[in-house]
């Protein structure tokens, strides 16, 4: 009993230690797919931190759903300790939705989301003004 109230008081001290030793949590920069997606297109966005203290731990999800390399058409590059990249191969009636970039140091975490929404249907009907000849 004495063992583990030891134990716990130790844990508290280097807790504390940590904390006084001042590490910051991640802050991760917006990131935003670019406006003009349809199908069969490729695209990729950049998870940058900006702040806070290695080592950090990176996670994209897409919905509530991590982002697995082996499902298919996408590919996760980290870059470097603090840069984390999310390429979709090519965009299909799936792509869309809510990708989010969840990064964790010993201190915290900090995530970033950006909607994908392809505009397929749009340029379709644009395509087709009336312009007979
Ligand atoms: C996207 O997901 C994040 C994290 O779950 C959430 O905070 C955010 O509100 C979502 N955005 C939209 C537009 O649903
Ligand atoms: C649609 O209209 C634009 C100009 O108004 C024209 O340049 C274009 O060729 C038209 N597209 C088709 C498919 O007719």
């Amino acid at each position: 009993m004495i063992t583990s109230l030891f134990f716990c008081l130790l844990m508290i001290g280097s807790l504390e230690l940590l904390l006084v030793e001042g590490l910051n949590p991640p802050n991760i920069k917006p990131f935003h797919f670019s406006g003009d997606l349809r199908e069969g297109l490729r695209t990729a966005v950049i998870c940058v931190i900006v702040d806070g203290d290695r080592p950090f731990d990176f996670k994209w999800f897409k919905d509530a759903d991590p982002l697995l390399q082996e499902k298919g058409h996408f590919s996760i590059q980290i870059i470097n300790e603090f840069t984390s990249i999310l390429n979709i191969e090519r965009l299909n009636a799936e792509s869309n939705g809510n990708y989010t970039c969840r990064v964790t140091n010993s201190v915290g975490s900090d995530e970033k989301s950006d909607v994908l929404m392809m505009k397929g249907e749009i340029h379709f009907t644009e395509s087709r003004n009336g312009t007979h000849l």
